[in-house]
């Protein structure tokens, strides 16, 4: 595999950067070689390259066309009377609600509340039963279930810091919830009786290879909404939510 497919493999965001990067080492190069413009033909000159390079780096329209308009807005701000405080404080608080999720491309929204009932008629109704949610965002299925189920176990898990923070404090009061911070990657699935997340496309092949690896024979696989490419859900249950939003169930 050549350089270049590496590359296109990498997250989008990191690509994104990546361009950007080696647009602004263009110009370094030309302005190191003595090269003069005006500002404004500098910045077209880095949107043009930044362009160019996110087109071959297969970055889809959407993300083609930030990456033209970032060194224009970069350039109307730059020497703005905003704090530099105000860019980190901006910066911090998107990576601690959303960093998570970044690189398998996996944003923060939430299931509803038809969606947490019918959850809950997919739990086993035995005592002592393992639920764990993948990804739990602000712990709204966790926490209801918990308290619906008081006779079995609810974990999440959650990789953004302050998501992670919300449903830690929203599931403290509830003593058969918990809320670990941390990848779903490393959670092992073992000991789940029920594994439940609300992704998005990307993940869902490893996160299908994972939970066949992990998860004991006779135990459930919930995917909300998002299809595991090639296999076909034992039962596919409509709830509300945006378009198309259902629960995918599989029995293991
Ligand atoms: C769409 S929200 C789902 C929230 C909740 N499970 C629900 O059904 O309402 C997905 C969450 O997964 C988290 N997430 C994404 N990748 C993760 C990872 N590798 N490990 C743990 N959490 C992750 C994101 O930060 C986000 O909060």
């Amino acid at each position: 595999m050549g350089p270049m497919s590496l590359l296109r493999r990498l997250p989008p965001i990191l690509r994104a950067l990546l361009a950007q990067a080696l647009g602004f080492a263009v110009l370094v190069g030309l302005a190191r070689l003595g090269l003069r413009f005006s500002p404004f033909l500098w910045v077209l000159l880095q949107a043009v390259l930044a362009v160019f390079i996110s087109r071959s780096l297969d970055l889809d329209p959407r993300w083609v066309f930030m990456q033209a308009a970032l060194p224009f807005l970069v350039r109307a701000l730059w020497g703005a009377p905003i704090p530099g405080w105000v860019y980190l404080g901006l910066f911090l608080g998107l990576a601690l609600v959303f960093g998570g999720g970044l690189l398998n491309r996996v944003p923060l929204y939430h299931a509803s509340e038809d969606a947490w009932a019918k959850l809950e008629s997919l739990v086993p109704e035995l005592p002592g039963t393992r639920f764990v949610d993948l990804g739990c965002g602000l712990g709204g299925p966790v926490a209801h279930l918990a308290k619906a189920r008081p006779d079995g176990v609810f974990m999440g898990v959650e990789a953004s810091p302050l998501t992670w923070l919300v449903a830690w404090l929203r599931c403290l009061p509830l003593p058969n919830a918990h809320i670990r911070l941390g990848s779903l990657w490393s959670t092992d699935l073992a000991t789940f009786d029920v594994a439940y997340a609300f992704l998005s496309p990307v993940p869902m092949p490893a996160l299908w290879a994972k939970a066949l690896r992990e998860m004991q024979p006779g135990t459930r696989f919930i995917s909300h909404s998002f299809e595991v490419p090639g296999e076909t859900p034992a039962r596919v249950i409509p709830v509300k939510g945006r378009e198309g939003s259902r629960l995918l169930v599989w029995d293991l």
